[in-house]
């Protein structure tokens, strides 16, 4: 039986990734955000994942509009980065879990489910930069990745996201592997791109999202994907990563960390912990 350590959620927007390849990490500007990862580096080498679970959104690098799965899980044994055209260095190529990957493929699919399996998928930078931010070293677990559409709609509901991720906290525990297993959720908080209200984001909504994520995800459910539309911006959308994350992890989860700096780029960025 896996234990889930805890959950940990961060923006991913592009030019951070710039800024660690320039070592900006000091500069006033980025300061701000990258300030909030030293406690979730502490609490990761005190807790040690083996294995990490990352939701996040592909934004058209491995899926595109002609094909774009609900949910799609990796089962590889390494996923390659590729330039998507942000500038930014190519990672070098992450370990997968194969084993792990079947595992949690195999129980979504018994707990009905209807998701593409990938032995082989390329990731973009909503999954390399997760695993950048929190091991900058280069020492990142293996992980499963597991995307989610935020990009055509129609876009899964809060509360399909939410037993997405309890279905996978369920996986975890069956799991015989590997003991200690962090999730991870990439994308949000509220940000518009493009249209009439690009660079949109709504502070108010944001915190009531982690305050709610946090003691009553269900209660999110009361918001259809046009209300976080309209409440989070187009690509705010990207927060459904986040509640899959939390039904992941232990029910009873409280906030260990948490920074919220508004705006790196057009995005309210944050990163938070949340553990047993
Ligand atoms: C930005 C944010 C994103 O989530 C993304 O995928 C690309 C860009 C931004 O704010 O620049
Ligand atoms: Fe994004």
């Amino acid at each position: 039986m896996a234990e889930v350590v805890g959950g940990l959620g961060t923006s991913h927007v592009p030019a951070i990734g710039g800024a660690i390849a320039k070592g900006l990490q000091q500069d006033p500007y980025w300061k701000p955000f990258f300030d909030g990862l030293p406690p979730i580096r502490s609490w990761l080498a005190e807790n040690r994942p083996d294995a990490v679970i990352i939701f996040y959104n592909d934004h058209g690098l491995n899926f595109f509009l002609d094909k774009l799965p609900t949910f799609a899980v990796g089962a590889a044994p390494f996923y390659h980065n590729a330039d998507e055209g942000w500038g930014l260095p190519v990672q070098a190529p992450f370990r997968g879990v194969p084993d792990l990957s079947w595992h949690v493929i195999e129980h979504l699919v018994e707990r009905e489910f209807d998701i593409t399996t990938c032995q082989e998928m390329l990731v973009d930078h909503a999954f390399a930069l997760p695993l950048q931010l929190f091991w900058p070293d280069g020492d990142a677990p293996p992980a499963v990745p597991i995307a989610i559409n935020t990009v055509q709609h129609p876009l899964p509901s809060i509360s399909r996201c939410l037993k997405l991720g309890r279905a996978v906290g369920e996986a975890l525990a069956s799991w015989r592997g590997c003991k200690r297993v962090a999730v991870i959720a990439s994308g949000g908080l509220s940000h518009q791109l493009d249209g009439e209200r690009a660079g949109f984001i709504n502070k108010a909504f944001d915190q009531q999202f982690l305050d709610e994520l946090e003691a009553n995800p269900d209660a999110l459910s009361r918001y259809s994907i046009h209300d976080v539309v309209e409440l989070a911006g187009t690509q705010g959308v990207e927060l459904l990563t986040w509640v899959a994350m939390r039904g992941a992890v232990s029910a009873s989860s409280k906030r260990r960390h948490v920074n919220y700096h508004v705006p790196i780029s057009n995005t309210a960025a944050c990163q938070l912990l949340l553990a047993p």
